[in-house]
C-alpha cells in the first residue's frame, strides 16, 4: 500500500492507496472537499488542481506541456507553474509512497 498525504494549511488528511489508482482516487477515499473532480476524472473540468509538494514536484512523473492537463491548468487563477498538477492525471506508483500533495480551494 501506498500512503498519500492532503495537507490544508492547518492539517493533514492521509490515505493508503494501490499502485495504478489516481491521485483523484486518493482524494475521494478521504471526501476532499476541495476536490469535487467534477467530470469524473476524465481531465475536462480542472476541478481536481492541487499543488505538488515542493519536495516531491521532482520524483514524480513530469506534466506533458502541450498536454490537456497543462491547458486546463493554466486557465485556473491559482495556477502555479512549478507546482500545478490535476490530481485525476497523476497515477500512483510504489515509489511514490509517502507523497505530499497541498490542497487549493478551486473555484473557477
Ligand atoms: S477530475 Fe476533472 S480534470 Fe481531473
Amino acid at each position: 500500500m501506498i500512503e498519500i498525504h492532503f495537507k490544508k494549511s492547518d492539517s493533514v488528511s492521509s490515505v493508503t492507496v494501490n499502485e495504478g489508482q489516481t491521485l483523484l482516487d486518493a482524494a475521494k477515499k478521504l471526501n476532499i472537499s476541495e476536490i469535487t473532480g467534477d467530470c469524473k476524472g476524465n481531465c475536462a473540468c480542472g476541478t481536481c488542481h492541487v499543488y505538488i509538494d515542493d519536495n516531491w514536484i521532482n520524483r514524480i512523473e513530469p506534466i506533458w506541456s502541450a498536454s490537456l492537463e497543462t491547458y486546463l491548468l493554466e486557465k485556473s487563477k491559482h495556477y502555479n507553474e512549478k507546482f500545478s498538477r490535476l490530481a485525476c492525471q497523476i497515477e500512483i506508483k510504489n515509489e511514490y509512497n509517502g507523497l505530499i500533495v497541498n490542497l487549493i480551494k478551486e473555484t473557477s
